[in-house]
């Protein structure tokens, strides 16, 4: 084990996010799910709750000189140990961590965790109310609390990062010489790669404005003049996500302001897998590359129109298709006005004819766009 020194160094530790604490006649055990050392048992009572001030990240040094001093030599064994077993860890910014790594390895954690979840849901689906009894028997702690805990560790992350939210969109939005008093405002929101000169680009990670619109645009209402969103909608979930996102469109728009969008047109689609439009169907495929050259009509309508993507893919899925019906009552419902069918580059809006910029929104088939083109305007202002 580590003597005294080594541990009382000035690091700030903090409890290890797998760590796991039991407690059972008298003696606490600390563990984590991942390592494979014994746990840590102590029946000290001054330990037992002297450690639990390294929920929050603590300065050892600091932690030790609250002890009398004939028990500093114990706990600072108890931080060795607990640091070796990787119960307990370093917090704080490591300059040598590489972010787009971690990224990409959390991006991983959350692949697995985002399809462990629905497969979780399927095993209780097929065990019914027997889970809650099997779990009790095998671990004295049934199905509810165990899900309890899952909701509550999710619910503390998602807090934390709510909670970063602001000082992360502050700084970009200062950067773009954005706030609170700015007026006539271009957003072009689910910009992708294709950003337009002049416009606010928006996008997730990374992207001149990265963020998640389904946070909230981070402008004042009446700021904007126009909203271009480009093959955005269709990876947002209809109506749960999309009708608030429209809302929150509106919401920024000056009245008599006008939002262009381009999604695929699946009205067209149905009419090429009616007419079996097997040209309609190969080049599409060609066009985006999808499919693996044996893919059916079928299949490649229901991905393009959003059936069944898996939630692992976030928003690279489409989830939802429109034709002009559809998305003409989305768009009255979140009280725009002046719904019109648009074509390809054709805005009535010199500023908005920006179409040619996407590759999506421009791609064709004998001549006939691939995309459904529609404006509205918030009511207002000068029609
Ligand atoms: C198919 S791409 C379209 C890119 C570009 N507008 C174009 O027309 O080619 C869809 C874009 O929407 C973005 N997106 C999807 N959901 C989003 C969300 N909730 N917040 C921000 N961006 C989102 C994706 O990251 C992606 O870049």
């Amino acid at each position: 084990m580590a003597d005294v020194e080594t541990v009382a160094s000035g690091t700030r530790l903090v409890f290890a996010p797998d760590a796991v604490l039991r407690f059972a006649r008298g003696r606490m055990l600390i563990h984590t799910a991942s390592a494979g050392q014994s746990p840590f048992v102590t029946d000290q009572p001054m330990l037992i709750g002297w450690l639990a001030q390294f929920a929050q990240p603590s300065d050892a040094e600091t932690a030790l000189a609250r002890l009398p001093a004939e028990s500093r030599a114990l706990a600072a064994r108890a931080l060795a140990y607990l640091r070796q077993s990787g119960a307990l860890r370093e917090a704080g910014i490591d300059a040598d961590v590489d972010d787009a790594d971690l990224h990409a390895r959390s991006r991983e954690q959350l692949t697995a965790l985002t399809q462990g979840v629905y497969e979780l849901g399927c095993d209780v689906a097929g065990f019914g109310p027997h889970a809650e009894q099997a779990l009790r028997l095998r671990g004295g702690i049934g199905l509810e609390s165990r899900l309890q805990a899952l909701r509550a560790a999710v619910a503390d992350l998602r807090g934390e990062l709510a909670m970063a939210r602001g000082p992360y969109l502050e700084s970009q939005l200062q950067a773009l010489g954005v706030d609170a008093h700015s007026r006539e405002l271009n957003l072009h929101i689910g910009c992708g790669p294709y950003l337009l000169p002049g416009w606010v680009n928006i996008d997730i990670h990374p992207a001149p404005l990265a963020t998640n619109v389904l946070w909230g645009l981070p402008f004042a209402a009446d700021s904007a003049r126009h909203v271009f969103l480009s093959h955005l909608l269709e990876h947002l979930f209809y109506p749960n996500d999309v009708h608030p996102f429209l809302v929150d469109v509106r919401r920024v728009l000056a009245p008599g302001g006008i939002v262009r969008i381009v999604v695929p047109d699946i009205a067209q689609c149905i009419d090429a897998y009616q007419r079996d439009d097997a040209e309609f169907f190969a080049a599409r495929r060609e066009h985006w590359g999808t499919g693996d050259g044996q893919t059916t009509r079928l299949e490649d309508f229901l991905a393009y129109a959003g059936a069944g993507p898996d939630p692992a893919w976030l928003f690279q899925a489409h989830k939802f298709g429109y034709d002009f019906a559809t998305l003409q009552r989305a768009l009255q419902r979140a009280g725009f006005v002046d719904i019109e069918r648009s074509s390809f580059n054709g805005s009535r809006h010199p500023a908005l004819q920006v179409d040619a910029n996407s590759e999506v929104a421009g791609a064709d088939h004998g001549g006939q766009h691939y995309s459904l083109f529609v404006e509205a305007r918030k009511p207002g202002g000068a029609a």
